[in-house]
């Protein structure tokens, strides 16, 4: 393994930043690549086989144009459908992303915790089976909210997030719940987090919510998992960290500006 040899991060745009910005924290030494699969956006709303294709030979091709160390997909969707078949045909150690339930199992008081996530992650027998195995005798609500990526799009863009989409997608949680219990929201796609200040404030303002409903993800522990698979490797950058996207370059280079502040500098097609 080469010390200049990087983590690879792999989502269909920004939300993989959510999981990179962890990483960040503690292995501020490692070399990164930030894969943005634009011309996949959005895996939310296509099939299980569209999705294991695509993201088993982007991953392929990735992999042996930048030789990365490790690989984290750091996208829900893509991890819930295909983690398992990635890691067979992938020599290096594969992150997956999955919506973070244990956690949020662990901390609820009421016993009601909703899900937010794409309808592609939040229909899948792998969450199914997280519920079952960390979060039986509690109540899981999920809900779908695809417009939610949009806006995390659009706020690392310089935009404002439009309250009423995120009152809609928090809304469409509590009112699966009568008695109103919901403490824990899972942030169950990695843009979400992007937006997790401007969720909780209009949870509090827009919707009544108790501030005490907590917003969960679970880069702080793949952070966490990655430090510990590449404990005692050697990190050494040889030129900047680097983007790639499959998409539009004129779109992507509108990020340079936040890319810069994950300590990204080299931004170009794949
Ligand atoms: N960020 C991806 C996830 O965590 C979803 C975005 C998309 O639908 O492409 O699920």
């Amino acid at each position: 393994m080469q010390a200049s040899s990087p983590i690879l991060f792999l989502d269909t745009g920004v939300g993989g930043l959510s999981v990179l910005g962890e990483v960040r924290k503690s292995l501020p030494q490692a070399p990164i690549l930030f894969a943005a699969d634009y011309a996949g956006q959005p895996y939310g709303q296509k099939t299980e086989a569209q999705v294991a294709a695509r993201v088993a030979g982007l991953l392929g091709r990735v992999t042996e144009r930048y030789r990365p160390r490790l690989a984290c997909i750091a996208c829900n969707t893509a991890s819930t459908i295909a983690l398992g078949m990635v890691r067979e045909v992938l020599e290096i150690p594969i992150v997956g992303t999955v919506p973070a339930i244990k956690p949020a199992a662990e901390n609820t008081r009421t016993g009601v915790i909703g899900l937010l996530g794409t309808a592609g992650t939040i229909r899948q027998q792998y969450v199914d089976d997280l519920e079952a195995k960390f979060a039986s005798g509690k109540t899981l609500l999920r809900h779908a909210a695809p417009e939610l990526v949009g806006e995390a799009e659009r706020k690392l863009r310089g935009g404002t997030p439009d309250r009423k989409v995120l009152a809609a997608a928090l809304y469409a949680l509590s009112a699966q719940d009568e008695a109103m219990a919901l403490d824990q929201v899972i942030l169950g796609c990695t843009h979400f987090p992007l937006l997790r200040k401007e969720l909780a404030d209009v949870a509090v303002h827009d919707l009544g919510w108790s501030p005490d409903v907590q917003f969960v993800d679970g880069a702080a522990g793949i952070a966490r998992r990655i430090a510990h698979l590449l404990d005692g490797e050697t990190f050494q950058r040889t030129g900047p960290d680097r983007a790639v996207t499959t998409g539009d370059l004129d779109h992507f280079l509108m990020l340079k500006p936040v890319l810069t502040t994950y300590g990204i500098d080299q931004i170009e097609r794949f």
